[in-house]
């Protein structure tokens, strides 16, 4: 059985396994506990029996405007886990969280254009590439804003894809 609930801070000292994963980002411990702070009905963790934390996803509400929106900093599944609709639990959670008691206008995130899985993953649960952000990752690699439309955005304005790459130096949030 999976239990879904609050990410809390013990949580910090158990999630080791799953984030030895290439492609989850590991932040300082001041990092998280921010998140946790200022944004705790973003930051869930999925826990299998006896506790073993499968996977967790954390994020933020940001913007103004139109520009107000659910942002998924990072989503993860340890490797055993996979394929088990885990992560699209979780990313509904945040959804539902962005869409129903921020009222949002889209939720947004960023992945590396190598990240096939990742980026099927997102497109199957509605996610459109808004624009690519020009060697987003250390200097390096490209990433994918992608981003999905929430109910507030009637006329689905959020996520018309823009025509031409952005440097990361244009981004409006960090
Ligand atoms: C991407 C990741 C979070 C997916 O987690 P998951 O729990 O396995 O995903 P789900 O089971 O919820 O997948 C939902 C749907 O997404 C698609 N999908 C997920 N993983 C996929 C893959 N490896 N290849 C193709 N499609 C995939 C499928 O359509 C899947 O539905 P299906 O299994 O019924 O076909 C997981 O592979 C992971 O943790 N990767 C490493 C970290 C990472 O890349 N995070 C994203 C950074 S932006």
């Amino acid at each position: 059985m999976t239990t879904i609930r609050r990410f809390c801070c013990n949580d910090l000292l158990r999630f080791a396994s799953v984030n030895f994963d290439h492609l989850t980002e590991t932040f300082n411990m001041s990092f998280y506990m921010t998140y946790l702070a200022r944004w705790p009905d973003y930051f869930h963790v999925a826990e299998a029996p006896g506790n073993r934390v499968m996977g967790y996803i954390m994020g933020k509400v940001e913007g103004q405007g139109e520009s107000w929106h659910g942002h998924v900093t990072a989503v993860t599944v340890a490797p055993e886990y996979r394929r088990q609709q885990l992560a699209k639990k979780l990313m509904n959670l945040l959804e539902d969280i962005s869409d129903k008691i921020d009222k949002g206008y889209f939720v947004d995130l960023f992945v590396r254009a190598s990240n096939t899985p990742a980026i099927k993953m997102y497109e199957k649960l509605g996610y459109v590439i808004y624009r690519r952000v020009l060697r987003y990752y250390s200097g390096e690699e490209d990433g994918l804003d992608m981003r999905k439309a929430l109910s507030r955005d009637v006329e689905k304005k959020s996520i018309v894809p823009l025509k031409r790459p952005i440097t990361p130096d244009e981004l409006e949030y960090d």
